[in-house]
C-alpha cells in the first residue's frame, strides 16, 4: 500500500477539508496522489483558486500539490486509501451527532474496493468506528471486515491558531484494525510526520486518546 501511494499507482482520498482534513490532504499532495473530497462545492471552488475557505493556509500551501477537489462520490473510486475527517459535533442534549459522519462513510463504502484502507480521523468516542462504521463499510461495499479492507483510526491533535504545533511536528497516533495494516498506516503518515508516529494497542485506545 505504501509502496503504490509513493509511486502514484494508486491514489489517496481525504474526505472532508476543514481544518483538519485541507491540511492533511495538502501535506500527502506533496508525495502523493491525492483527491480531495467535500459536500461544500463553494469551498471547492475555492481551494481551486488556492484559498483557504478557514483562513488558516496561505496560497503558497497549494503550490507544487499532487490534488484535485471534488464533489462527485464518482471520483472517489479512483481511490484505495481514505482519510474520513468530516465533523462531528454534538447536538442540544450533548449527544454527538453521527449523520456527517455515517453519510461520509455510506459514501466511502460504495467507492472501496478489495485491499482498500479507510483510516478515520473525526473525534468519536471509543468504540464508534467498529460499531457505526465498520458495518455500513460491509453492508454498502459487499466486502468483510478486515478480510478485505482494513479499517484504521488516528485522532487529529491540532489546534487552529497554534502555529507551534503543527501536523508536522507533534507525534500523531495510528491504530488499525490488525498488525500488517498498522505498519503500512504508520509508514503513510511517517511521511508528513516528521516527529513520527505512535501505535496505539487498537482502534478503541486511539479513540479514546
Ligand atoms: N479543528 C480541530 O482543531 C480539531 C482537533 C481535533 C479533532 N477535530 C475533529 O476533526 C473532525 C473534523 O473537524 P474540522 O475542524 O476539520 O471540521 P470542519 O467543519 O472545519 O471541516 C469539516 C469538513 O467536512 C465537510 N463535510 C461535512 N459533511 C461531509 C460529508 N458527508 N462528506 C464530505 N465532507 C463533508 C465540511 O463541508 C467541511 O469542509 C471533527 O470530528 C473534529 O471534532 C478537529
Amino acid at each position: 500500500m505504501h509502496n503504490k501511494l509513493i509511486n502514484k499507482e494508486i491514489k489517496m482520498a481525504v474526505v472532508g477539508l476543514g481544518y483538519v482534513g485541507l491540511p492533511l490532504a495538502l501535506e500527502f499532495a506533496k508525495h502523493l496522489s491525492v483527491i480531495g473530497y467535500d459536500i461544500k462545492e463553494r469551498n471547492l471552488e475555492m481551494l481551486r483558486n488556492r484559498i483557504d475557505p478557514s483562513g488558516e493556509l496561505g496560497s503558497q500551501s497549494f503550490e507544487d500539490r499532487d490534488i484535485i477537489y471534488t464533489s462527485n462520490p464518482e471520483d472517489l473510486k479512483q481511490a484505495n486509501f481514505f482519510i474520513v475527517a468530516v465533523p462531528t459535533p454534538i447536538d442540544k442534549y450533548n449527544k454527538p451527532d453521527l449523520h456527517p459522519l455515517l453519510s461520509a462513510t455510506e459514501v466511502v463504502a460504495k467507492a472501496i474496493h478489495p485491499g482498500d484502507y479507510i483510516i478515520y480521523e473525526s473525534t468519536v468516542y471509543p468504540g464508534c468506528t467498529t460499531e457505526e462504521c465498520v458495518p455500513i463499510l460491509e453492508r454498502l461495499s459487499g466486502l468483510k471486515y478486515i478480510d478485505e479492507f482494513k479499517v484504521g483510526y488516528s485522532p487529529e491533535r491540532i489546534n487552529p491558531g497554534d502555529s507551534e504545533h503543527s501536523l508536522q511536528n507533534t507525534i500523531k497516533i495510528v491504530s488499525s484494525c490488525d498488525d500488517d495494516s498498522l505498519e503500512n498506516i504508520a509508514a503513510i503518515y511517517e511521511m508528513v510526520v516528521t516527529a513520527g508516529v505512535h501505535r496505539a494497542p487498537d482502534i478503541r485506545v486511539a479513540e479514546a486518546a
